[in-house]
């Protein structure tokens, strides 16, 4: 029996599929490659040495989602495929909405076709909205989201909660992911945005290789210690390791299960900065800029609960991060492209 990963060519999704592979487990990828480019199948086969089949089909291709079912024995699905620029969400709400809910709906009704009633989703710590209380913990609200994207995910995580209610068959994990950065040891793959990065660490390390002048602090008066930004950074190969963590519940058959993944460790912007000048030797211009429309001062985990059940737990600190994200693009400076 094989792991369907949709998005398995994008960032996390190819993280996910070489931890896969690594504890043993028979992958099937689905990407449409809007966002990723092929070159990354063969970089996971470089480091695991195995290959893995994959289908270039979109999640709204019933047909093509169809095809995959009857040709591969798939027993679980672990749900990356989404658009996720926040900014270009709110200019292009209903290519969002199209994307990330009708094709996940139309997976979830061939997966039940099928019988395949199991599934791990990418959900995002934006559901919390501006977060009621910090450390954030699975039972504090969901709250409003500023942006389309998010509410594709606030969305989703609701549909499949009513999903596994009416069907308790369904084993359904929702991974609230923090703010994932860092790349595979190897230094051959690693996060590949198109255009001007929107994350910081991208941003970071395209200044370092000089592909970008200088970097923009979106505020510096925020109620935190050095009035910069708070997230919780997490190593993607760690997150990628709780999505292995997160099957055991769905071979438990959990029904709902909902969790966070980060390390509880907030760093400022600046924090981030002098961490990566430290890792990479390379000095980062700055300037402080006004605020980003829809961001929020302070946002950590309290990830006690996945470690209590998964037995998952972040184990690479800022500093790996820092490095690991300086050697990929370092190597990689124009990331997948020659
Ligand atoms: P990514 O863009 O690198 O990966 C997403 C992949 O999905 C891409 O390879 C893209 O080509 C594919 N895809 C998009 N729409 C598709 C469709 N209709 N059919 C088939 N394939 C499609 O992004 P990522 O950072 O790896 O994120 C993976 C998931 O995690 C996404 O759902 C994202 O929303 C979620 N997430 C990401 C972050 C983050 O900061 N990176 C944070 C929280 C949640
Ligand atoms: N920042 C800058 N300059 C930049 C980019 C970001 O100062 O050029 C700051 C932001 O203002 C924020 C921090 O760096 O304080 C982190 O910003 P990111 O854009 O890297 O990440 P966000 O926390 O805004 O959002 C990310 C994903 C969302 C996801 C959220 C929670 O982009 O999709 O993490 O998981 F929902």
């Amino acid at each position: 029996m094989a792991i369907l990963v949709t998005g398995g060519v994008g960032f996390i999704g190819s993280h996910t599929v070489v931890e896969l592979q690594n504890a043993g487990y028979d992958v099937v990828i689905l990407d449409n490659l809007c966002n990723a480019s092929p070159k990354v199948i063969d970089r996971i086969e470089a480091i695991t040495g195995k290959k893995a089949p994959f289908y270039k089909v979109d999640i709204r291709d019933r047909k093509g989602l169809e095809e995959i079912f009857a040709k591969e024995k798939i027993d679980s699905c672990i749900h990356f495929a989404g658009l996720k620029a926040v900014g270009e969400s709110v200019q292009k709400p209903l290519e969002y909405y199209d994307n990330n809910i009708s094709g996940t709906l139309t997976l979830l009704e061939v997966m039940r076709e099928n019988g395949c009633k199991n599934i791990i989703f990418s959900s995002s710590a934006t559901v919390y909205g501006d977060p009621a209380f910090v450390p954030i913990t699975e039972e504090c609200p969901k709250g409003v989201c500023t942006n389309p994207y998010g509410w594709t995910k606030s969305m989703l995580e609701q549909i499949m909660t009513d999903m596994q209610k009416a069907d308790p068959e369904w084993n359904v994990v929702l991974l609230r992911y923090f703010n994932p950065i860092g790349a595979h040891k190897s230094g051959t793959m690693g996060e590949n945005p198109n255009g001007i990065p929107n994350n910081l660490m991208p941003y970071i390390t395209q200044v370092a290789v000089g592909i970008r002048e200088e970097l923009g602090v979106f505020g510096n008066d925020y109620d935190t210690p050095d009035g910069t930004g708070v997230r919780d950074y997490i190593h993607v190969v760690d997150l990628a390791l709780g999505h292995v963590k997160a099957l055991k519940k769905i071979e438990e058959n959990a029904g709902l299960s909902i969790y966070n993944l980060g390390t509880g460790q907030g760093y400022s912007v600046l924090e981030v900065v002098h961490n990566f000048e430290e890792a990479s030797g390379v000095k980062i211009p700055y300037s402080i800029r006004p605020r980003r429309e829809g961001d929020i001062a302070t946002c950590y985990a309290d990830a006690s609960k996945a470690k209590a059940e998964l037995g998952w737990e972040a184990q690479y600190g800022i500093k790996e991060m820092c490095e690991d994200s300086w050697r990929w693009q370092k190597n990689n400076p124009n990331g997948y492209d020659e």
